[in-house]
C-alpha cells in the first residue's frame, strides 16, 4: 500500500534537480521525454495485435537478429521524442548500426542517450513482459567521433533506467542517488512514485539463466549450477532481461548470461543492457560482473559490444564468483 504523498515522475525529477543549484533543467527534459516515449510504447505494446505490430519486420538488425515490427516502431517513437530535445548531442540504439549525431561540437547537447527500445521483443507475440532500457551519458564536444563519445565505461553513466511493460507498467530509474520505482496510472497518464530508494535483498535462493545452453557454459558456471541444485535453489527465467532483472531487484537472486557456444563473449550488450542494469543493481545494493571484473569498469571498444553477465544480490553473486574461481 503506498502511503506517502502522490509524487509524479516529473515532480520527482524536479525535486532531484533542486538538489543541484546550478542545474540547467536539461537533464529533466530528457527524463520527461523518455517517460513520454514510454507511455506511447506502452499503449502500442498493449494493443500490439490490434495494431498489427506482431510479426517480422523482414529486416535483420546490426545484431544479426530478425527485427520484429515493434522493435522498429519503438525505436522510431524514441528517436522522434528524443530528437527534439536540444540537450542531446548523440543518440545510440540497439536497432541502429551507428549512433545518430543530433548536435556537433559547439552546437550544444550536454548528453548522449543510448537505449534498447524494446527488450525481450521475442516474447511480444505471446504477451509476456517486455521493456525499454536507457542510459544517459555526458557528451564530450571535443571528441569528434560519435562512437568514441558513447563508448564510455558504465561508471560514467549520469542516469540509467528501464520501463517494464508487464502486468503493470513500471518505470525504474537511478541518477546515482538510489533506485526509485514509478507505476503508470492510466487514469491520469502519469508515472507515480511507488517506491523510493529500493534496496534489493542480500540473498534469495533463485537463479535466472537459460539452462538449455549449460553444456556450453565454462566449467565454473556448471559447478555453480550443480551446487545451486544441491542447495535447493529455484529457477526463474523469462527471457526478457528487463523482466528478469526487475524480479531480481525486487525479490533478490542472481541473473546470469554466461559465455555460450553461440555467444562466447556473452549475448547481452554492454552499453545499453548490461551497464544500465549494473548501475541500478549496484545502487540497490547488489553487484554486477562479467564473471571476472566489475561490469561498470569495462571500457567499451564498440557500440554493440557484448559481455557475459552475473548480476544480482551481493551474496548470490559471491556464490557464483566462488565457483568461477574454482
Ligand atoms: P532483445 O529483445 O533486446 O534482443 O533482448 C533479448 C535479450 C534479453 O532480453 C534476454 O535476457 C536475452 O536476450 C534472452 O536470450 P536467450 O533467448 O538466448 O535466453
Ligand atoms: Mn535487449
Ligand atoms: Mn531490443
Amino acid at each position: 500500500m503506498v502511503t506517502d504523498n502522490l509524487t509524479s515522475l516529473q515532480t520527482f525529477i524536479l525535486e532531484e534537480e533542486s538538489r543541484f543549484p546550478n542545474a540547467s533543467g536539461e537533464f529533466s527534459w530528457i527524463v520527461s521525454a523518455i517517460s513520454l516515449a514510454a507511455k506511447m510504447i506502452a499503449y502500442k505494446v498493449r494493443h500490439v495485435r490490434l495494431q498489427g505490430g506482431v510479426g517480422k519486420e523482414g529486416d535483420v538488425n546490426v545484431q544479426g537478429e530478425e527485427q520484429i515490427k515493434m522493435d522498429v516502431i519503438a525505436n522510431e517513437v524514441i528517436m522522434r521524442v528524443l530528437g527534439s530535445r536540444s540537450s542531446i548531442a548523440v543518440l545510440g540504439s540497439e536497432e541502429d548500426e551507428q549512433p545518430t549525431i543530433l548536435r556537433k561540437g559547439t552546437d550544444g547537447g550536454k548528453y548522449c542517450v543510448l537505449f534498447d527500445p524494446l527488450d525481450g521483443s521475442s516474447n511480444l507475440d505471446t504477451a509476456v513482459g517486455v521493456g525499454t532500457i536507457f542510459t544517459i551519458l555526458r557528451n564530450d564536444p571535443n571528441i569528434p567521433d560519435a562512437v568514441r563519445t558513447v563508448c564510455q565505461p558504465g561508471m560514467q553513466q549520469v542516469a540509467a533506467g528501464y520501463v517494464l511493460y508487464g502486468s503493470s507498467t513500471v518505470f525504474v530509474i537511478t541518477t546515482g542517488h538510489g533506485v526509485h520505482m514509478f507505476e503508470l496510472d492510466m487514469s491520469v497518464g502519469s508515472f507515480l512514485l511507488v517506491q523510493r530508494d529500493l534496496k534489493m535483498p542480500r540473498r534469495n535462493k533463485v537463479y535466472s539463466v537459460n539452462e538449455a545452453y549449460s553444456e556450453g557454459f565454462p566449467a565454473g558456471y556448471q559447478r555453480y549450477l550443480k551446487w545451486a541444485h544441491e542447495q535447493g535453489y529455484s529457477s526463474r527465467y523469462i527471457g526478457s532481461m528487463v523482466a528478469d532483472i526487475h524480479r531480481t531487484l525486487v525479490n533478490g537472486g542472481v541473473f546470469l548470461y554466461p559465455p555460450t557456444k553461440k555467444h562466447p563473449g556473452g549475448k547481452l550488450r554492454l552499453l545499453y543492457e548490461a551497464n544500465p542494469m549494473s548501475f541500478l543493481v549496484e545502487q540497490a545494493g547488489g553487484t554486477s560482473t562479467d564473471g571476472g571484473r566489475r561490469t561498470m569498469e569495462i571500457v567499451p571498444t564498440e557500440v554493440h559490444a557484448r559481455t557475459p553477465l552475473v548480476m544480482g544480490s551481493a551474496d548470490e553473486v559471491a556464490h557464483v564468483m566462488n565457483h568461477l574461481r574454482g
